[in-house]
C-alpha cells in the first residue's frame, strides 16, 4: 500500500532544499559532471527524465532528443522550468509523482534518472512505472548511488542515512540494483564509477 504522508514528507524536503540546492551541490557537481554528460551521449529519440530536480542534466542532453521532465517537487519543476526556457530541446517540464505516472504504455525512448531512486518513497513502484512507459526494446539510463556491499562501509551507511534523510529526504542506504529485479527488469548492466556505490545503469527494457 502507498503510505502518503511518507510521500509528503520527501516531497516537502525538497521543496524546502530547492533553492540552495544547487548551491550545496556545487562541490560535488565539478567531480559529478563528467558522468552525468557520459550518460546523457547514450540518450536517443523520445526522452523521459523522472526526478529532474534544478534540471542539472538539461544542458548535457545531445541536441537530436526531445526531453519531457517531471519532479514531484512544485518548487523544483519552477527552478528546472526557468532552465529550460534556453533549451530547445527540454520539450515539458511537469509536476508529477514517478510512481503514478499519467504517460500512456509505451511512450518513451529513453527514460533518464540521476540520483533519484535514492529518494523515490516507493522506488519498487517508480520503477515498475519507469518499465511500463518506456517502449519496448527502449533504454533506460541511471547514475545513482546505492548502498555498499563492503562489511564496514555498508553498516556504516544504515547507521548514518537519517542525517540526509532528514536534511534532503535522500537515502544512502538503497538497494536500488534488487529494487531494479523487483520491478522486472532483466538487461541490467552496471558500472561501478566510485567504490561500489556510484554506478551507472543501462538497461534495454525488454517486455
Ligand atoms: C537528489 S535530487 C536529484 C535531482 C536531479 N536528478 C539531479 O541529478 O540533480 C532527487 C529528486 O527526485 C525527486 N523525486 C523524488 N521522488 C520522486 C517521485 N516519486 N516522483 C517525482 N520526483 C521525485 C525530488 O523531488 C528531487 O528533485
Amino acid at each position: 500500500m502507498i503510505d502518503n504522508k511518507k510521500t509528503e514528507k520527501i516531497k516537502n524536503r525538497y521543496n524546502r532544499i530547492s533553492k540552495l540546492y544547487d548551491l550545496v551541490e556545487k562541490p560535488m557537481e565539478n567531480m559529478f559532471s563528467k558522468h552525468r554528460k557520459e550518460m546523457l551521449k547514450d540518450a536517443y529519440g523520445n526522452v523521459l527524465e523522472v526526478g529532474a530536480g534544478t534540471g542539472k542534466n538539461f544542458k548535457y542532453y545531445p541536441g537530436s532528443v526531445e526531453v519531457t521532465a517531471i519532479d514531484f517537487s512544485p518548487k523544483m519543476v519552477k527552478i528546472a522550468s526557468e532552465k529550460a526556457k534556453y533549451l530547445n530541446n527540454i520539450k515539458d517540464v511537469l509536476e508529477m509523482n514517478a510512481e503514478n505516472m499519467t504517460f500512456d504504455d509505451d511512450t518513451f525512448d529513453t527514460v533518464v534518472t540521476s540520483c533519484v531512486f535514492c529518494s523515490v518513497p516507493h522506488p519498487v513502484k517508480g520503477l515498475t512505472e519507469i518499465r511500463r512507459v518506456c517502449k519496448s526494446g527502449g533504454k533506460i539510463l541511471l547514475l545513482e548511488h546505492v548502498k555498499s556491499t563492503k562489511p564496514v562501509i555498508g553498516p556504516l551507511m544504515d547507521i548514518l542515512n537519517p542525517i540526509p534523510l532528514n536534511i534532503y529526504g535522500a537515502n544512502i542506504n538503497r538497494n536500488t540494483i534488487d529494487n531494479l529485479r523487483k520491478a522486472g527488469f532483466q538487461n541490467i548492466f552496471v558500472e561501478d564509477l566510485w567504490l561500489d556505490i556510484l554506478k551507472l545503469i543501462t538497461i534495454r527494457n525488454d517486455k
